[in-house]
């Protein structure tokens, strides 16, 4: 379904831009290597700092390099651990339900607005111990942060920069939030991370600030798409041109519902919810037969990546059965998604629901599918469906 990728990987795989020292990466092997040679291809971002959204995450775990990034990485590691996550199962049920329960008779409905957005936002919102009914401001600031993500390093030459977004409404909830649990500290992540020390030392406010921000962005929207991919991929529809899908995938999965996850992975591979990560060089680095030279920034396509015929047979068909599927849409190293085992639970459960509850289900046939605006997160915007109810 992307035919640019295609070209590109047979054609320049590793591929200078139009804008001087920012280099685009195709291939499998070489996305791979990008985003695991933490000692050539750095996560820290000087000139992201320049923008309001490169400040916000510069002192978050997803943009330090170890060592510092191992530090903070342990503090929120536990919280994350398949072990504590399969705990959340029940509860993340529970929600499901509840959101289901709204729409079922209606046998109609947006599904990313009844249950694709607001079940990872309240599963993350409990986590942090923050009132999940904030939701709608939630959504409004993580939709600003993924538009913002990367224009100036993903956005190539001629397209308009994205206005300057303004996170001070976030910061300001965020920091209310800190100085409260600093107040009454709870079972909560927000409350942890108050309490925890880095050779002796606390984390600083913006570090503090940056693990919020990162975390409801990160657990948002990604959760969301995949959701979303996950309907669009099983109903055979076309959310982008040339999109083959496989309209029996729904009846079988029903039938055979052990297939779940498996089917999963293939979403996460097929139409990966992130496509883009990047990184800038921080050592004269040969990479697909070009010179990297120190400071230059790249962008690792994982959407490239996941469709490479290199590593996958027929990579343009979305096939539940394929076996083991070693996919980068979690990334690859120590930036591995953090978050990886909450989203796999959520979307088991969320998909799982919806094909014992939603018979039929179908993408309603005057949906107008629409891309999320943003050149790293891949997802429609809406997603109209209907069933028999
Ligand atoms: C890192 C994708 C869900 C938290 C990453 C990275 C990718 C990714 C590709 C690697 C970034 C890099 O190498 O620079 C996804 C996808 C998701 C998802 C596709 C859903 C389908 C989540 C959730 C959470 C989360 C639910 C948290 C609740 C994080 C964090 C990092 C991260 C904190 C940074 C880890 C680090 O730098 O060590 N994610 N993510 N993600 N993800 Fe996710």
């Amino acid at each position: 379904p992307y035919p640019f990728y295609a070209q590109m990987r047979e054609s320049a795989p590793v591929f200078r831009g139009e804008r001087a020292g920012l280099w685009h990466v195709f291939l499998y092997d070489d996305v791979q290597r990008v985003l695991s040679d933490y000692e050539a291809f750095s996560s820290h971002q000087p000139r992201e700092e320049q923008s309001v959204t490169g400040q916000l995450f510069a002192a978050s775990l997803i943009n330090t390099d170890p060592p510092r990034h191992r530090q903070l990485r342990s503090l929120v590691s536990q919280a994350f651990t398949p072990r504590a996550v399969e705990a959340l199962g029940p509860r993340i049920e529970e929600i499901t339900g509840e959101l289901l329960d709204q729409v079922v008779p209606a046998g109609a409905a947006d599904l990313v607005e009844a249950l694709a957005y607001p079940l990872p936002v309240i599963v993350i919102a409990e986590l942090m111990g923050i009132p999940a009914e904030d939701r709608d401001r939630f959504k409004k600031w993580s939709d600003a942060v993924v538009q913002a993500a990367g224009p100036e390093r993903v956005r190539e030459g001629g397209s308009d920069p994205a206005p300057a977004p303004n996170h001070g409404e976030m910061v300001g909830y965020f920091l209310a939030m800190i100085e409260q649990r600093r107040r009454d500290p709870g079972p909560d992540l927000i409350s942890a991370l108050l309490a925890a020390e880095i050779d002796g030392q606390q984390l600083t406010v913006p570090e503090l600030i940056g693990f919020c921000a990162l975390l409801l962005v990160a657990g948002n929207e990604t959760t969301t798409n995949l959701i979303g991919n996950a309907v669009l991929a099983f109903s055979g529809a076309t959310g982008n041109s040339g999109d083959s899908g496989n309209p029996g995938v729904m009846e079988r999965l029903r039938a055979e519902p052990d297939l779940l996850p498996q089917a999963i992975e293939e979403v996460l591979r097929y139409r990966s919810p992130v496509h883009a990560m990047y990184r800038t060089a921080i050592a004269d680095v040969e990479l697909g037969g070009q010179r990297i030279p120190v400071g230059d920034s790249l962008v690792a396509w994982i959407g490239s990546a996941n469709h490479d015929a290199l590593h996958f047979e027929r990579p343009e068909e979305f096939d539940v059965d394929r076996g083991h599927i070693r996919h980068l849409a979690f990334g690859q190293g120590v930036h591995f998604c953090l978050g990886a085992p909450l989203a796999r639970l959520e979307a088991r459960i969320a998909l799982q629901a919806v094909l014992a509850r939603l018979p039929g289900l179908a993408v309603a046939p005057d949906a107008r599918l629409e891309r999320m605006e943003s050149p790293i997160i891949f997802g429609v915007k809406q997603l109209p469906v209907i069933w028999q109810s």
